[in-house]
C-alpha cells in the first residue's frame, strides 16, 4: 500500500467492533499505508467531513491492547442510508471528492447488512466513474444475521454475555419463594433473527436446567397458547425463566412490544424501534395468573460487555478487520469479508471474500430445523453451533477496579 486508508464503523455497536478497527490499523500500516483515517460516526459523518487520524489516538502497543477491550464504535457509528445514484448523484460527488482529497486507496467499512448497502452503493459507483479507491465491507453484528458468512464477529461476545446472564437469572430466581410462583421474562435484541435468543440455551448445564421456554422471532407467538404454558410449568416449579427475542410476532404480523408501547421510532433503513416485550408480557401473565412477574431487558447490556467478552470472537474481529485490507490491497473491491468455518472440533475458521450485492440489506435467519417443533427452544445442532464462539476469554486492563478503555472524546 502506497496511499492513505480510511474507515468507518457503522450500525448496532458490539464488544468486537474495537477489535476490528484495531485489525484494520495495525494491517494497514503493516503493508505500508500512509496514513489511517477514521470516519468520525461512519458515512454521515465523513459528509460533514468529520474524521481523525488512528495514529494520533494508538500510540503505544498498549493502546491497541485497549482498543480491543473497549466496546461500542470507538470512531462513533451511524444508520444512514445513502440515496440510489441516479436520486442524488451530488452525495456520491462529495463523498469521492473527499476520498481524492484525502489521497485514499482503500475504504474499509465495519457494519451490518445495513451498512453493506454502502460499501454496494460506493464501490457501483467507483465502478461506473472508473475510481481507483476500493471498497471493502467487514462484517460486524451481534444479530449475526449477515449471509453468506458462517458466523458475525460480535455475536459470539453477546451470546457469551446472554448464555452467563440466563444462568445467572435462573439461580437469582429461585432464592425467595412466592405465592402463587415468579416469572422472570428476559428480552433479548436480534431484530427479526433469533440468533441471539437461541443462545439463552447455552445457560443450560449440568449445574442448571436452562431456561424454560425460548421464544425466536422466526415462530410466530401466541399469547394464549404462552400464558397457558407458563400456567403448567407453574403448577410444577415456583419458578419459571422465559427468553424472548426483542422481534416476536403475532400471526398477523404485529410484533408483540407494539401491543404495549407508543414508541414508534423509524430508523432511516425503516426498522422500527423494538423495546418493550418482557415488560408488556410480564404485565399480561401477571394479569392472567396472578403470580409476580419480573421484566428484565438486557438492551445494550448484551452488545457492550467486553469485560464478558469471548476471546476467540475478538481474535475472529481483528482478523476479518486485517483480511479487509488485505483484500484491498490486493485489488478486490465491493466485496465483504465472510468467515468460513473449516471443522468444530477443534474449531477451526478461516477468512474469504465474497460478493457484497449478495449479502446488502439480506437478513439470514434461524433454520426451522434448528428449532423445537412446539417452537419454544433450540435444538442440541443449535448450540454446539454458537458453543465454540464463546470460548475463552480477554481480561479486561483493571484500573481502580474497573476495566480501563481507550477513551476519546465525544464531541469531536
Ligand atoms: O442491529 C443491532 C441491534 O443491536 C439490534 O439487535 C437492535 O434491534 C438494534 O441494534 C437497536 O438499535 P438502536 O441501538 O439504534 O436502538
Amino acid at each position: 500500500m502506497k496511499r492513505n486508508v480510511i474507515v468507518g464503523q457503522s450500525g448496532g455497536p458490539t464488544a468486537a467492533i474495537n477489535s476490528s478497527l484495531a485489525g484494520v490499523y495495525r494491517t494497514a500500516k503493516d503493508r505500508g499505508a500512509n496514513k489511517v483515517y477514521g470516519m468520525l460516526h461512519g458515512i454521515q459523518g465523513l459528509l460533514q467531513e468529520r474524521y481523525l487520524d488512528l495514529s494520533e489516538y494508538i500510540t503505544t502497543e498498549l493502546d491497541a491492547e485497549l482498543l480491543k477491550r473497549t466496546p461500542a464504535a470507538f470512531l462513533g457509528s451511524c444508520r444512514y442510508k445513502l440515496p440510489e445514484i441516479h436520486e442524488d448523484k451530488a452525495v456520491y460527488e462529495k463523498i469521492f471528492s473527499i476520498l481524492d482529497k484525502l489521497d485514499i486507496e482503500a475504504f474499509i467499512y465495519i457494519g451490518g447488512n445495513d451498512s453493506m448497502d454502502t460499501i454496494k452503493k460506493l464501490s457501483d459507483y467507483a465502478i461506473v466513474t472508473g475510481h481507483p479507491t476500493r471498497f471493502i465491507g467487514c462484517p460486524k453484528t451481534i444479530d449475526n444475521d449477515l449471509a453468506l458468512t458462517d458466523h458475525t464477529p460480535g455475536y459470539g461476545s453477546a451470546a457469551k454475555y446472554i448464555g452467563t446472564s440466563v444462568k445467572e437469572i435462573i439461580r437469582d430466581s429461585f432464592c425467595l419463594e412466592y405465592s402463587k410462583g415468579l416469572v422472570s421474562i428476559v428480552e433479548i435484541m436480534g431484530r427479526n433473527a433469533g440468533w441471539l435468543t437461541g443462545a439463552a440455551a447455552l445457560a443450560k448445564g449440568e449445574d442448571c436446567e436452562g431456561p424454560d421456554l425460548i421464544y425466536l422471532p422466526e415462530i410466530s407467538f401466541d399469547l394464549h397458547v404462552f400464558s397457558d404454558k407458563v400456567k403448567e410449568l407453574l403448577s410444577k416449579k415456583p419458578s419459571v425463566v422465559v427468553a424472548v427475542s426483542e422481534g416476536i410476532r403475532t400471526a398477523d404480523g404485529t410484533y408483540v412490544c407494539e401491543l404495549g408501547s407508543s414508541i414508534d421510532f423509524v430508523d432511516a433503513f425503516g426498522h422500527k424501534q423494538l423495546s418493550g416485550t418482557a415488560s408488556y408480557l410480564a404485565s399480561f401473565i401477571a394479569g392472567e395468573i396472578g403470580c409476580k412477574t419480573r421484566a428484565i431487558e438486557l438492551s445494550s447490556l448484551q452488545r457492550s460487555a467486553s469485560h464478558a467478552a469471548s476471546r476467540v470472537d475478538i481474535l475472529e474481529a481483528y482478523q476479518v478487520g486485517g483480511a479487509a485490507v488485505k483484500a484491498a490491497d490486493e485489488g478486490d473491491s465491493g466485496k465483504m469479508v465472510v468467515l468460513q468455518r473449516l471443522s468444530d472440533d477443534p474449531y477451526q475458521c478461516g477468512t474469504e471474500v465474497k460478493d457484497v450485492h449478495k449479502i446488502a440489506n439480506d437478513e439470514k435467519l434461524v433454520p426451522r430445523e434448528w428449532v423445537n417443533e412446539e417452537g419454544t427452544g433450540v435444538t442440541d445442532e443449535f448450540v454446539a453451533y454458537v458453543r465454540p464462539l464463546i470460548q475463552g476469554d480477554v481480561s479486561p486492563v483493571m484500573v481502580d477496579g474497573i476495566p480501563r478503555h481507550l477513551f476519546r472524546p465525544y464531541n469531536l
